[in-house]
């Protein structure tokens, strides 16, 4: 049974979606760096209809609990978790294995389960913030730049909602 769940999970396309300021900072006090509405609207946008993979720590950080529109899987070594709308899993494997949504499976952080998946995402969405938080507390893993194809960029002016400029960046692993 378990193997037949490891083999449907290695099929699945895991992409990654962060919004990563400067030194790679992505989170502090728990919470998001800033807020963001465009950043929020991009990551609706792209993750609407689809399963979303988490560490514990970032759902108990959303204020209104799982996000509408998406099977929310949230990994936890707690046997005994449980949470409304929530489809619980122990490990990434078993997170990736219990995706029923179609397309990509979405890691949506943090910083441990954005290092535990890193290897397998074949597609990254990056919101570049260009800011410094010298608070931050979590970071995303280093990647190697000769890896990845940077297949769409659009840049952005900070503006009366958007605090600072950003860029949402796509990019592919190579073959
Ligand atoms: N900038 C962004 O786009 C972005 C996105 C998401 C989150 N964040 C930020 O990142 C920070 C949270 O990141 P974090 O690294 O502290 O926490 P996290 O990755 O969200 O969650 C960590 C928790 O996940 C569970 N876990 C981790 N590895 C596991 C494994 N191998 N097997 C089973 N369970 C596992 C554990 O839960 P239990 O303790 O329950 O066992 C662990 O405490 C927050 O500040 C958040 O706002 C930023």
């Amino acid at each position: 049974m378990r193997k037949k769940q490891e083999l449907r999970s290695d099929k699945r396309e895991v992409a990654a979606i962060v919004v990563v300021a400067e030194g790679g900072a992505i989170g502090r006090g728990g919470d998001l760096l800033c807020h963001l509405p465009a950043d929020l609207k991009h990551f609706k946008q792209i993750t609407m209809g689809h399963s979303i993979v988490m560490g514990r720590r970032t759902f108990d950080s959303f204020p209104k609990g799982a996000l509408p529109g998406r099977q929310n899987i949230v990994v936890t070594r707690n046997p005994h978790f449980s949470a409304p709308d929530v489809t619980v899993a122990h490990s990434l494997d078993e997170a990736i294995a219990a995706a029923t949504m179609p397309g990509e499976v979405f890691i949506i952080g943090g910083a441990q389960i954005y290092a535990a998946a890193i290897e397998r995402v074949t597609t990254l969405y990056l919101t570049r913030l260009h800011a410094t938080f010298d608070d931050a507390a979590t970071f995303f893993p280093a990647i190697n730049p000769d890896d990845w194809e940077t297949i769409a960029e659009e840049h952005h002016e900070a503006d009366d909602r958007n605090a600072y400029p950003y860029t949402f960046v796509t990019l592919k692993r190579k073959k």
